[in-house]
């Protein structure tokens, strides 16, 4: 990325890590990073843990003043009420989240995601004063029928429509080709940076200059620290949203520095 886009690199743990395990590692990443005189101003590091570890990691954030950010992996679409193990966007910002991410492709698959449900958790995020992190991608399937960037363009349309301008710019979309999650198969950079930039130019013509301009456009899938140089060279691709990779400590917090070097290098 070569723009005056921050990069964000955010780890997703999934239903990894219990709150004890969350602590320990995000202490970890925050010594390795300063060791590193990691450079936060060039680069947002966010985790998303499991719901049960949130609060602990809060406690360790402000205690010692971190700058890493945190969110969750989903939201109830409701604000309160009869919805049993459902948490609601108020309780997860009442946690010091910044991010949620919405519409993962693990959650349209294994629970009841449609656009509309994920529509209404982009609103709930939004309402509470958070940002989404909002995934779409395809899969083998429309990759092997040419239509991947028709597809992925379509998700993002889909779930914005009806957003206002000032909206839209809080969003974060990662684009994550299902069939690159968790399967070591990564997207080219030239394919990340297509739908990216496909995303994008949709983003101009919905919503104009500012907002195509300002939204963080993640890449998802497989990334790796032998691959993160060359998709954060693109000059769409904005950071990443990172599975397997970011359960591993010295793997994540190398990912973060080869993202602020190389953006560096390319803004001289
Ligand atoms: P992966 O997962 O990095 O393990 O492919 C990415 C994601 O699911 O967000």
């Amino acid at each position: 990325m070569v723009s005056a886009r921050i990069p964000l690199v955010a780890g997703n743990w999934k239903m990894n890590f219990d709150h004890l395990e969350a602590v320990y590692f995000v202490q970890k990443l925050a010594w390795l990073l300063r060791d590193a005189h990691f450079d936060f101003r060039k680069c947002e590091v966010a985790l998303m843990p499991a719901f049960t570890a949130l609060r602990s990691v809060q406690v360790l954030v402000e205690a010692d003043k971190l700058k890493i950010h945190y969110g969750a992996q989903a939201v109830s679409v409701t604000s309160q009420g009869a919805f049993t193990g459902d948490v609601s966007a108020d309780m997860i910002a009442r946690l010091g989240c910044r991010y949620v991410i919405v519409g993962h492709s693990e959650r349209r698959k294994y629970h009841p995601e449609d656009d509309a449900n994920i529509v209404d958790q982009v609103r709930a995020v939004l309402a509470a004063g958070m940002q989404p992190i909002l995934c779409v991608g395809e899969s083998f399937e429309e990759r092997r029928q040419g239509i991947e960037l028709e597809f992925a363009v379509g998700q993002v349309r889909d779930v914005t429509r009806d957003l206002s301008d000032e909206e839209a710019g809080k969003l974060v979309i990662a684009y994550e080709p299902v069939w690159a999650i968790g399967t070591g198969m990564v997207a080219t950079g030239q394919s990340a940076q297509d739908a990216a930039h496909a995303i994008r130019m949709s983003l101009r013509t919905t919503f104009g200059r500012n907002v195509c301009d300002s939204v963080r456009i993640l890449y998802g899938g497989s990334v790796t620290s032998r691959n993160a140089v060359e998709l954060i060279t693109e000059p769409d691709v904005d950071g990443f949203l990172i599975g397997g990779a970011a359960l591993d400590v010295n793997e994540l917090s190398t990912i973060a520095r080869l993202t602020v070097k190389t953006t560096s290098d390319a803004a001289k």
